[in-house]
């Protein structure tokens, strides 16, 4: 018997590129995801559901069982920091690279700096490695404009094209690390349901080829 099967999936900007990945590996929502207001949609096979969640709330439901696999952004799943969840696929979609940025024309600064992030454990970690002093101002989106503001002298922040720091004036300044979105399994999940998991991942690791 299939034991019942479910994959937590980031809403916003990596459901559409999830999805497709899904679809090679045959699982199929049996309603459309966007114009949908559920959080829970059936599949093409029985015993496989999908959650559409926030981005920041896959590891959690992962970690703890409420979804057996899902996927999430390096950068949600470096701030979330768990030991106990598996990762054994780089799906190659919503690549970026987490950055500190400031303003054009800002100069070094003495003493404390103070920096704007929603990734306040990636950025103590990265500033208390290289020994400097930071206060860490946490945001919920658009870091960009805290500098703009005088509320911070940096910001951490994910950038792209680098468009939404060009337009507001800010600059990188320095590369903390590449993103992208990331399949993750949880501990128990990977123990008692290996066997239905293992195909699905290598499923998915040939659409992600295919798309190379
Ligand atoms: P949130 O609402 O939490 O910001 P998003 O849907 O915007 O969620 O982003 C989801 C994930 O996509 C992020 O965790 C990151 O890995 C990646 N990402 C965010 N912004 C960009 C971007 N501009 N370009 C490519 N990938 C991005
Ligand atoms: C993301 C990120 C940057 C921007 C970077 O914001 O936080 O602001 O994209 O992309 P770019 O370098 O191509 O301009 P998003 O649009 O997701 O807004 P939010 O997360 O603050 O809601
Ligand atoms: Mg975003």
């Amino acid at each position: 018997m299939k034991q019942n099967l479910t994959i937590a999936l980031s809403k916003g900007r990596i459901l559409k590129d999830t999805l497709p990945l899904l679809e090679a590996a045959n699982i199929i929502p049996a309603e459309d995801i966007f114009s949908s207001r559920k959080l829970i949609f059936d599949t093409n096979h029985e015993n496989i559901k999908l959650v559409v969640i926030r981005a920041t709330d896959v590891p959690t439901y992962v970690e703890h069982g409420g979804a057996d696999m899902g996927v999430a952004g390096k950068d949600v799943l470096l701030e979330y920091g768990s030991k106990d969840l598996y990762e054994p696929l780089d799906l190659d979609i919503a690549k970026c690279r987490l950055m500190v940025a400031g303003m054009k024309d800002a100069g070094e600064v003495e003493g404390r700096m103070k920096v704007a992030t929603k990734f306040v454990n990636i950025t103590k970690e990265y500033f208390a490695r290289r020994g400097r002093q930071v206060d860490i101002i946490k945001l919920y989106g658009a870091m960009e404009l805290a500098p703009i503001m005088g509320l911070a002298d940096r910001i951490v922040d994910i950038v792209d094209t680098g468009n939404t720091l060009r337009a507001n004036g800010l600059v990188p300044m320095d590369d903390i690390c590449y993103i992208s979105s990331r399949l993750v399994v949880g501990k128990a999940a990977l123990k008692m349901k290996h066997r239905q998991i293992q195909p699905i991942i290598e499923q998915l690791a040939a659409a992600v080829e295919a798309r190379k």
